[in-house]
């Protein structure tokens, strides 16, 4: 009887429950699209982010329960573009305290796309475990015609209770693809594809009621990096420059008035700097301030001692970390170090 009850249960595609045992997996939700509400089921424009409770977005799922054992804490209810330091540390916090209990096997948190790929780095960097961590969110709101918050949040849920995803760092599951947190990136405004991991790849698929890992990253990540934020509650300043054509101090300064530790610079090509802006950049780095030199291009390598001679200038460059991404690794590097030499060793290691 037993066995045939297997059987049936393989044959409806429910793979945890056939093996006897669901995961835990707790679910942390924050805000963003996938808890936003338009006034119609076509309002994909002009909608509001962060409406919807984390029980709602549960009981919108009931084919949750078929593959885990829920719960749902609301840590914070924004639309992502109000993410700061703050919420990171309070998120990070949470997210280590729930992996340390042995009765939870994963976590998915649900998040705005506008800034998930940051927070999935800040993570990536500060979650003490092993154990799963997936942020999934939706480009449509809750209430549109096709609504993608459903489905992602139902991968994300498998994925998190899933033996694949140990030790993979922190992913980001949207649109049936898995993503690496150190390389993935928004690329489009409003498409449900918007997810990418721009020449690197993506991990793996989610298809089947399953996790299907193709690639992983090679960068050390969660348990095994060297940053600890269980006793900080702010970090440091770290702010971002952008070039472009007829370039000028004016924003560096004023983030070197307004007391910054570090400025990232997302400089043209391979991180090139008008000569104004280098002139700040040096003038900062006088005052104390640690100087990355990254790319508005959003693919590629800033080569060290390439477009600038870092060493002369003793400027640390990103690698492939687009800015946004850099800055939150040189807040990170800022609470251990200001040695520019160990700085950018990690810059290379993360
Ligand atoms: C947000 O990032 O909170 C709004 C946009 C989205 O979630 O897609």
């Amino acid at each position: 009887m037993r066995r045939v009850l297997l059987s049936i249960l393989l044959l409806i595609g429910v793979p945890a429950l056939a093996q006897g045992t669901l995961p835990n997996v707790v679910i942390l939700a924050t805000g963003g699209t996938i808890a936003g509400t338009g006034a119609t089921s076509t309002t994909t424009v002009g909608y509001t982010a962060a409406k919807v409770g984390v029980e709602a977005l549960i009981d919108a799922v009931p084919e949750l329960k078929k593959v885990a054992n829920v719960r749902g804490e609301q840590v914070m209810q924004i639309a992502s573009e109000n993410m700061n330091n703050e919420a990171w540390l309070k998120l990070a916090k949470r997210v280590n305290q729930l992996l340390a209990q042995a009765d939870v096997d994963g976590i998915v948190i649900t998040h705005g796309t506008d800034t998930i790929e940051e927070t999935a780095y800040f993570l990536n960097l500060t979650v003490k475990s092993k154990k799963p961590v997936v942020i999934v969110g939706a480009m449509r709101p809750s209430t549109a015609i096709s609504a993608d918050g459903p489905i992602n949040l139902y991968n994300g849920v498998i994925l998190a209770g899933s033996k694949e995803a140990v030790g993979k760092g922190v992913l980001v599951c949207l649109n049936d693809q898995i993503n690496g947190a150190r390389d993935v990136t928004k690329t489009n405004t409003a498409t449900a594809d918007t997810f990418r991991s721009p020449d690197l790849g993506f991990l793996g698929y989610m298809q089947d009621n399953k996790a299907h890992f193709y690639r992983q990253s090679t960068r050390k990540h969660t348990a095994d990096t060297e940053f600890d934020v269980s006793n900080l509650d702010k970090l440091p300043a770290v702010d971002i420059g952008y070039g472009s054509a007829n370039a000028n101090d004016i924003a560096i300064k004023a983030y070197v008035a307004a007391g910054d530790k570090g400025l990232v610079y997302a400089g043209t090509g391979d991180g090139s700097q008008a000569d104004g802006v280098k002139a700040a950049l040096d003038a900062a780095h006088k005052k104390g301030v640690v100087v990355v030199r990254s790319s508005r291009t959003g693919n590629g390598i800033v080569a060290r001692n390439g477009e600038v001679n870092d060493d002369q200038h003793d400027f640390v460059v990103a690698d492939t970390l687009n800015a946004q991404k850099a800055r939150i690794l040189l807040m990170l590097a800022l609470t251990r170090t200001t040695d520019t030499k160990d700085i950018q060793r990690m810059f290379y290691t993360y």
